[in-house]
């Protein structure tokens, strides 16, 4: 199975586009929701959008006639939020909704605001939006108060045409950023240090046209991994970066799965029932929140009990109550899931409750006895190309139903 390019990638690096005047082209980009959300959101603003064969999608943001994200696109996927900097940093000003509560938790974007206000903006909230203007952004020294992937691609990007350095310190160094790092210094700018929690970014008068190939969905990788744990199959994800999932590899191997790693593909292969591997989500290159919920279905049959703490998102277990009623044996202690493995899962009505929650009950799904009927896929849609199509490619009994 080919592995499609990354959501969390591809999302900021659309919005990069406003950040310049000349064509971005990037390959690679996924068919999802989430990215016909936003490309909806950018054309509203009046970037040119054309998306060709083989998820190649040039955006050209030539001119931009409203700098606003409105309240019905932000509030469906929190990504919008990551105009704000572009927008401020290109037109002096920007008007984007608040995006409020979402299912996995309260999910603020104080960071962002802070990061932007230390750089000149004034950032003023009124009727459930924040209204941003700054003449010309100034370098700044930011030491975020948390580790925040939006935020550090935000701040990032509204950096590389501020006046002057800014440092980001205490900065995300999750792999999206530093392929969104590599994009923007394609597109001109002077970025130091990502990849690392220092960034330095020296602001440049403009930036150019680029051409980028955004990088492997890890998570999307990670999943399919996990599917073939819980289900004893052996599978090979064609275009799998290995060197962003060391922390799932490790904790696949631990559950007892043969992995092998080549440059261009991982393979796994899994016999028997999976050993019980506790774990803790952590910022990367800690174990993903992202990888949570598929884990958990994993540890729902494994033998032996494991322990499993979020530590990202503080609502982000909605998927146990629903994994219950297949059968699993799951007790909620604080952000702790206690995960008693059982020998069977058995089918039943299931309800997805965010992205990654809905992935985790497909992969219950496949390993339960009789039928497993997951409602509200949409969320499946945001973040899994061809889920269904690429599942049934590997064997899985699976259709999407009216
Ligand atoms: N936070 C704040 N203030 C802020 C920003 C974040 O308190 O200003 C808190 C959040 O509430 C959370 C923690 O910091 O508790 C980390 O959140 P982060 O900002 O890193 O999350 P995000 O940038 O909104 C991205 C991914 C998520 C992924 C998280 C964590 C994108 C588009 N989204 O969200 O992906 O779970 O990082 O790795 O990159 C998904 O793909 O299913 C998904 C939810």
């Amino acid at each position: 199975m080919r592995v499609s390019g990354a959501k969390n990638a591809a999302l900021p690096m659309m919005c990069a586009a406003l950040l310049t005047a000349r064509p971005l082209v990037l390959a690679g980009v996924p068919r999802l929701l989430d990215v016909a959300t936003m490309t909806k959101l950018l054309a509203q603003m009046g970037v040119a959008i054309e998306q060709r064969r083989e998820g190649r999608m040039s955006l050209n943001a030539k001119e931009i006639r409203d700098p606003t994200a409105p309240y019905d696109l932000v509030k469906t996927m929190r990504a919008s939020v990551l105009v704000l900097g572009p927008l401020l940093a290109r037109c002096g000003q920007a008007k984007v909704s608040l995006p409020g509560g979402c299912a996995i938790g309260l999910r603020p974007v104080d960071q962002h605001v802070k990061g932007l206000q230390a750089m000149g903006a004034t950032i003023a909230i009124e009727h459930g939006y924040m209204h941003a203007v700054a003449r010309r952004l100034r370098g700044a020294r930011i030491v975020m108060d948390l580790v925040t992937v939006t935020g550090t691609e935000n701040l990032m990007m509204a950096a590389t045409l501020a006046e002057g350095t800014t440092r980001l310190e205490n900065a995300a160094r999750e792999p999206e950023v530093v392929d969104l790092a590599r994009c923007l210094t394609a597109m001109g700018a002077k970025i130091e240090g990502a990849g690392g929690d220092v960034i330095r970014i020296e602001g440049v008068a403009s930036l150019g046209g680029a051409e980028h190939r955004v990088m492997p969905d890890r998570i999307e990788t990670g999943t399919y991994l996990a599917a073939a744990a819980a289900t004893g199959g052996k599978i090979r994800l064609l275009g799998a970066a290995a060197e962003s999932l060391d922390a799932t590899l490790e904790k696949l191997r631990a559950a007892g799965a043969r992995i092998g790693v080549d440059p261009s593909f991982i393979e796994i292969e899994m016999a028997g029932r999976p050993n019980a591997v506790s774990l803790r989500t952590a910022p990367y290159p800690g174990l993903a929140t992202d990888m949570q919920a598929q884990f958990m279905a994993l540890a729902s049959i494994a033998n032996g009990t494991a322990l499993i703490t979020e530590t990202i998102f503080e609502n982000r277990f909605m998927h146990a109550l629903e994994l219950q009623r297949l059968g699993a044996e799951i007790a909620i202690q604080g952000n702790t899931a206690v995960v008693k493995g059982v020998e069977r899962l058995q089918g039943a009505a299931v309800m997805a409750t965010d992205l990654r929650a809905s992935a985790g009950l497909v992969i219950a799904g496949l390993v339960a006895e009789g039928e497993t009927v997951v409602d509200r896929i949409y969320h499946l849609d945001r973040g899994y190309e061809a889920l269904e199509k690429k599942l049934s490619a590997l064997g899985a009994r699976i259709e999407r139903v009216k």
